[in-house]
């Protein structure tokens, strides 16, 4: 998948076995110049402890017999590593072993790994490469799209980081072999997701293949993933530093999806607190804005075929959600905005937005449907 900014463009290599290449690429002069690197740079792995002996490890050997200079930073694995503090630590250790601009850091993990990292490098020297080797569903289809950088504060997720693209992608479904199920099925929220708000065609083949999906079958994973890039990749192309709204139709499920995630103490990860989401703002676009019931009912027996819940949790209250997104980012003088499905494959334009207003009491009538 090939991904052009204004300045910038990069490749996304999908595929059983991408894992295999990046030593050989890496110590090719050529490859390297035509993604902007220098010759002989310093490399360093930013993975998780969870990662590290899986597959950064034998990355780290691969790199050494090619005879390139590489060390490893592992942080404690979990969405706790994604803050200031890590960070920090990271740059201060990186400062003191004297890595300089020629340095490119390859962020081998999960999502939270690619943002850890991704922060590092846009910040370290104003800016070095990074190169993302994702091994969770959801940072192959999701976070490695995009540009999108941040750690988490004390207030809030994701408040503190830049738009810094990756000089390239390696995602090997492979790596998704020893992925626990939930964290699997957490990803496939976002796939669905991709296909209701963009594409009939690749909704109708998750239907189809959802089994081989989480029967781990490499092929359909592929299938899966390339699409999924290429169709957030027409998306943030057309807006690299979401300055249009066109990027407002990713977060399809996201506003109620957020709310619960947060209410839950975030106990729910962040895909099944989507797929509720999905279910809940599909409602929505159902009583008002058109979306045909057999349409919900796809997308209903989908989400649940996937494994994901479809129903909030009977602990968290309408008042906490209706107060949590009334203070969503897209929101204004405390109504909350969602990007709505017209049908599956095809989001409502309002106007110029991809967004709406929608008043309260349709929002709670849609999550008394979705308990
Ligand atoms: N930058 C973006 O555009 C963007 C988009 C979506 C999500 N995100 C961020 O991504 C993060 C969530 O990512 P995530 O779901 O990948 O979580 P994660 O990185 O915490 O990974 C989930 C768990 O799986 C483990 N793991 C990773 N790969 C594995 C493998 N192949 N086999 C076995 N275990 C493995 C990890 O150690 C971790 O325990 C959040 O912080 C979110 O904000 C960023
Ligand atoms: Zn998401």
């Amino acid at each position: 998948v090939d991904i052009k900014a204004k300045d910038h463009h990069y490749t996304i290599d999908v595929g059983q076995g991408v894992l295999e290449t990046i030593a050989d690429n890496l110590s090719n002069q050529e490859e390297l110049e035509s993604i902007g690197i220098k010759p002989n740079p310093r490399l360093l792995i930013i993975t998780d402890s969870n990662v590290k002996p899986l597959y950064a490890d034998s990355l780290e050997i691969s790199l050494r017999e090619h005879g390139l200079k590489v060390q490893t930073y592992p942080a404690r694995a979990g969405e706790q590593s994604k803050s200031r503090q890590t960070r920090d630590k990271i740059e201060n250790w990186m400062l003191e072993q004297g890595y300089d601009r020629n340095t490119v850091i390859l962020a081998v993990g999960g999502g939270v790994v690619g943002d850890l990292a991704g922060t590092v490098a846009y910040e370290f020297l104003r800016g070095i490469h990074y190169i993302q080797v994702p091994t969770t569903l959801l940072a192959q289809v999701d976070s490695s799209v995009g540009g999108k950088v941040a750690v988490n504060t004390p207030k809030g997720k994701n408040l503190i980081g830049g738009f810094w693209n990756p000089s390239r992608v390696y995602a090997d479904p492979r790596t998704l072999l020893t992925l626990d199920k939930r964290n699997l099925r957490a990803g496939l929220a976002e796939v669905i997701k991709y296909g209701i708000i963009l594409d009939k065609e690749f909704f109708e083949y998750l239907q189809q293949n959802i089994d081989k999906i989480l029967a781990r079958d490499l092929d359909v994973l592929t299938e899966a993933i390339i699409s999924s890039c290429e169709l957030k990749a027409n998306v943030v192309m057309q807006d690299p530093e979401e300055r249009l709204g066109n990027r407002m139709i990713l977060n399809f499920g996201h506003t109620i999806g957020h709310a619960v995630e947060q209410a839950s103490g975030y106990k729910l990860y962040h895909g099944e607190a989507v797929a509720i989401g999905m279910m809940a703002e599909a409602r929505i676009a159902v009583a008002d804005y058109g979306f045909p019931e057999g349409h919900f009912l796809a997308l209903n027996q989908l989400v649940e075929k996937a494994g994901l819940p479809t129903r909030i949790p009977l602990d968290i209250l309408n008042k906490e959600i209706i107060m949590l997104v009334s203070r969503d980012k897209k929101a204004k003088q405390g109504r909350a905005r969602f990007p709505l499905p017209a049908e599956i494959g095809k989001m409502h334009k309002f106007d110029a937005a991809y967004a709406d207003f929608v008043d309260n009491d349709i929002i709670l009538q849609a999550l008394d449907k979705t308990r």
